[in-house]
């Protein structure tokens, strides 16, 4: 039987004097991982209010078995655990933090609603496209998840764009010279908001970042782009929903401090042993790749290309 259990109740996370405790850690980057509910590790942990990024990831209510949490809730429990969650996150999150949600369709509305209203700002509003959605004829197939990209202060958050560039379509499609004649990064450009390509798609099958028993484990490359652009070496990364450990992962593998909060033991065993044996598995990644959906085009000498019209 699924037990779902309240905020208070994460009865060995806490020492006498009241402290939140992990219960995995290393070193060399700091790592942390805390079993219990997120709401209550947030509201007890000794960086609140210091969190560089904070990328999360929620159950999304869709009634999938993650140990002992409870993923069919009525609507109206699952919007108020929401909102406690992400009030939980906004306090951890320093005045130059950056929030992402990684949500779907029928909660991304709340999400941006609920976060404007505690006086965030969206900075942007990604998609994340996949192909491989869940086959049905009763609608469109779902082939996206959105990723929600809020902060607390536009003016003064860290962003990384050099750290994320990849090639673009007027340098790999068109072959336009005026790109390689630029000063700095020469045919290189900030991605798009629709995020998508080699790597991006679904942890599945045999795929070769593939967690067995794992639900809804999110690529490796979607967190390095988060990770990179909007964090340091050596700042803290939180994640509340820890899964597999894929934000732990990219986090330690890039030199970031980092913590995650997951409820289930046996997803949290699992969880440790690939943030902190077996690591990032795409160190190749995805940097300075092209995301374009065309083949180049043969250059027409002394013709417009394309994109110039
Ligand atoms: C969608 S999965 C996260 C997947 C993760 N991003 C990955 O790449 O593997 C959500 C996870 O949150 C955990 N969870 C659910 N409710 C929680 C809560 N209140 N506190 C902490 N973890 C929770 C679930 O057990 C599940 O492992």
């Amino acid at each position: 039987m699924s037990v779902h259990m309240t905020a208070s109740s994460s009865p060995n996370l806490f020492d006498s004097a009241g402290c939140v405790q992990p219960t995995y850690q290393a070193t060399d980057p700091d790592t942390r991982l805390y079993l219990g509910d997120c709401r209550d590790v947030l509201s007890r942990l000794p960086e609140r209010g210091s969190v560089d990024l904070i990328f999360a990831d929620p159950p999304f209510n869709w009634d999938v078995q993650y140990g002992e949490w409870n993923d069919d809730m009525p609507r109206e429990e699952y919007e108020s655990f929401t909102r406690e969650w992400l009030d939980g996150c906004i306090e951890a999150l320093a005045p130059h933090g950056s929030l992402w949600v990684n949500i779907p369709d029928d909660s991304a509305a709340e999400i941006v609603l609920h976060l404007k209203s505690r006086g965030l700002t969206m900075v942007n509003w990604c998609i994340w496209h996949f192909r491989f959605g869940q086959c049905r004829q009763t609608a469109f197939i779902t082939s996206k998840v959105h990723a929600l990209y809020f902060c607390k202060d536009p003016a003064n958050r860290t962003w990384n764009p050099d750290e994320i560039l990849e090639l673009s379509d007027r340098a790999s499609v068109y072959g336009d010279p005026r790109t390689m004649a630029k000063e700095t990064n020469k045919g290189m450009r900030v991605p798009m908001d629709v995020w998508y390509g080699k790597y991006w798609g679904r942890i599945q099958g045999n795929n070769k970042e593939r967690r067995h028993n794992h639900q809804n484990q999110i690529p490796e490359v979607y967190l390095e782009r988060v990770i990179r652009a909007c964090s340091n070496e050596g700042d803290l990364v939180l994640d509340p929903f820890a899964g597999s450990g894929t934000t732990c992962t990219v986090a330690r593998t890039l030199d970031r401090r980092s913590i995650c909060i997951e409820y289930s033991s046996t997803i949290a065993e699992s969880a440790w042993e690939r943030i902190e044996r077996i690591g990032m598995v795409r160190r190749d990644g995805v940097k300075g790749t092209s995301s374009a959906i065309v083949s180049p085009r043969r250059p027409r000498v002394g013709k417009k290309t394309a994109e110039d019209s």
